[in-house]
């Protein structure tokens, strides 16, 4: 393992002591203010298992194959970015055209991942009924991948409702920036579409912290012709052997210290030179994000607070509420029309607790 010059250690213990990195700094910011018609205690009512439901089967999910733990905060992460987490990104396409999941940025979601929330979706919907929504169980979903890999605990904000429609190529192309992007283009686009900061930026590339990439085309860029010039030299030469040509296919660990694990090793790659897509390791060559990763890569807790605000924040981005959107009966399409959903779905889940939304009572 690479370790750090006697230089950059003196720039670490320089950085921690002019920015005070204690818990009771950061304690102010550890949460985000809770959007509109969401709530900490939504479903504690009408569904007090929820959470269990979902953490228990994940942990049965993620104990057989550790690698969906990465799906699924990714999946969340795409949901968000694109229209608000609205569960958009579940929907299949139709007769009448390719959906947001079809859209390029979306092919390489792991498929698993989708079965995963379809299953946990039957399972909640078989303690409490139709009342939590995809969106939600998304959001749950991905809060646990992280946990259960050893990051961080928090509890999110619940009652979001499922999107009626999903993104159009265009948008979601727009939305979701590519890996060779540098660190000005990924503040300034998640600062004018998201507004998200550049704090918020670093701290949710430590998303990256596990799973894979599936293509070399990713980062191909930077190995060839030449190598690029802020990559290590060693971390090129490997590299260089699992993709002999710019776009061969192949999976490659996003995090080469720790893939599996949540933890800030991410960051310590960055410092290191072996990040693997310009969208990475540019966070360390530009110099107005380069301290935030080096107090990331030094301080753990740190990095896990930021993470925890950021993911929240994040996973407010544009949400349904109230009687906005649906309760999804199943993940993957939406309900059929409104004014008929109540009706078709007396029928098709004649067991089943039924979505009471209100304002809706009066269209039947
Ligand atoms: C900032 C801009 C981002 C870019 C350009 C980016 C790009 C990518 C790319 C190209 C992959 C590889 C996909 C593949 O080849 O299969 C990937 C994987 C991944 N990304 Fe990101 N990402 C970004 C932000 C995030 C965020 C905010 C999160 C979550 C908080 C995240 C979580 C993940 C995870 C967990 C994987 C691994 C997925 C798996 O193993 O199935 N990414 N990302």
């Amino acid at each position: 393992m690479n370790s750090l010059s006697f230089l950059q250690m003196m720039m670490l213990i320089m950085f921690i002591t002019a920015f005070g990195t204690t818990k009771s700094g950061v304690d102010a910011q550890t949460s985000p203010p809770i959007a509109r018609g969401l709530s900490l205690t939504f479903y504690n009512s009408n569904c007090p298992n929820l959470e269990t439901i979902i953490r228990n089967r994940l942990r049965t999910v993620f104990n057989n194959d550790i690698a969906q733990a990465a799906g699924l905060l990714r999946l969340h992460f795409h949901d968000c970015f694109v229209q608000g987490c609205d569960g958009s990104v579940l929907l299949d396409g139709s007769a009448s055209g390719p959906s947001e999941k079809d859209a390029p940025p979306n092919l390489s979601l792991k498929a698993e991942a989708f079965r995963i929330i379809n299953d946990l979706r039957a399972r909640v919907q078989r303690a409490c009924g139709r009342i939590v929504s995809c969106s939600d169980i998304t959001a749950l979903a991905a809060r646990d991948a992280v946990f259960l890999s050893g990051g961080p605990d928090y509890r999110i904000p619940l009652g979001r409702r499922d999107g009626l429609t999903f993104a159009t190529r265009e948008a979601t192309l727009r939305n979701l920036p590519p890996p060779t992007s540098n660190a000005s283009f990924l503040i300034s686009t998640l600062a004018n579409n998201l507004n998200l900061t550049a704090t918020d930026l670093v701290a949710l590339s430590g998303g990256h912290t596990i799973g894979i990439s599936t293509s070399c085309a990713n980062f191909g860029g930077r190995l060839y012709p030449t190598r690029d010039p802020t990559m290590d030299q060693t971390f090129f030469r490997n590299l260089r052997l699992t993709c002999p040509a710019n776009s061969t296919i192949n999976t490659t660990v996003l995090d080469i210290r720790s893939p599996n694990v949540f933890d800030n090793k991410y960051y310590v790659d960055l410092m290191n030179r072996q990040g693997l897509f310009t969208s990475d390791q540019d966070l360390y060559t530009d110099s107005r994000t380069r301290p935030i990763v080096t107090s990331y890569a030094i301080n753990q807790t740190l990095f896990f607070e930021r993470f925890v605000f950021s993911m929240i924040k994040m996973g407010q981005l544009n949400v349904l509420t109230g009687s906005q959107g649906e309760i999804r009966a199943n993940c993957s399409v939406r309900n059929p029309t409104s004014s008929s959903s109540y009706l078709s779905s007396v029928v098709v889940d004649d067991n089943e607790q039924q979505e009471v939304v209100e304002g809706e009572s009066a269209a039947f």
